[in-house]
């Protein structure tokens, strides 16, 4: 069962473009995630997803409304606030991946530990490789993405993106790239981190798949939030059960 909201926004806008002539991508979006819910953003082309999820992360800003996200007011915060949710209380997952070609696995994993400063680098290696594990990766460590398969690469991502333990996962079109069996075995992996965990999912997606693992589906149409149907709970009951 979902917690209190972590997630808030009200009235959330944004445009791109000339002043003269603006692109309103976000035209009064409202929506509230709850602590521990497994939440799927759809929605057609064009229609918002990914600005949506770059404004619940920090990486873009609204023009008008109310986000606030574990407890931090975007508006008011101090860019070190906004700092420390984008490097520790939130990990992103993206569809390509995004990982830096020329450092191996374990470094790539590592990458977010030189935001936080006080683990030596022993313990640093450490976490990388209890993460590589989580997601079935400890024999890759040493290698360099571009020998990895696709669904490879995106598990070193999501270990990356779990290294700093955030409370809330971002994704946006995760399997978007992996073919039908892998992209099964990372909805499978997000499922259990959000039973286990209880870590925060919003996962931007147009698979059938992850929608019916979810707990919730948002639709997003032309930047305005078009219902929201339950996704499957007797299920999400069953499991927790
Ligand atoms: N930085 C930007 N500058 C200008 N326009 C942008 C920018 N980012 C997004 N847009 C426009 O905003 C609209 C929504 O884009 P967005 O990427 O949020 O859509 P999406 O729902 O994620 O689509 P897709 O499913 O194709 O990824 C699009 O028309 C896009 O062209
Ligand atoms: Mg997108």
């Amino acid at each position: 069962m979902a917690g209190d909201p972590i997630i808030r926004l009200r009235d959330v806008e944004k445009s791109y473009g000339p002043a003269s002539a603006p692109a309103r991508v976000l035209r009064g979006v409202s929506l509230e995630v709850g602590s521990g819910e497994f939440v799927a953003l759809m929605g057609e082309s064009g229609s918002g997803k990914s600005t949506l999820l770059n404004i619940v992360g920090a990486l873009d800003v609204a023009d008008r409304g109310h986000v606030e996200v574990a407890g931090v007011r975007y508006g008011e915060a101090k860019e070190r606030a906004l700092a420390r949710l984008r490097n520790v209380d939130i990990g992103f997952v993206f569809q390509a991946f995004n990982l830096i070609e020329h450092l191996t696995c374990l470094d790539n994993v590592c990458l977010p530990a030189s935001f936080s400063r006080g683990k030596s680098p022993a313990e640093v290696q450490e976490r990388g490789k209890e993460v590589l594990g989580r997601v079935g990766l400890a024999d890759v460590a040493g290698r360099k993405p571009g020998t990895l398969s696709g669904g490879q690469k995106q598990r070193v991502a999501i270990a990356r993106a779990l290294f700093q333990r955030p409370r809330i996962l971002l994704c946006d079109e995760p399997t978007g790239n992996l073919d039908s069996h892998t992209g099964g075995e990372v909805i499978e992996f997000f499922r259990e981190l959000n039973e286990r965990d209880g870590v925060t999912l919003v996962i931007v997606t147009h698979e059938q798949r992850i929608s019916s693992a979810a707990e919730r589906i948002v639709s997003i149409r032309d930047g305005v939030i078009e219902d929201e149907s339950a996704g499957a709970p007797a299920a999400k009951e069953a499991a927790s059960t």
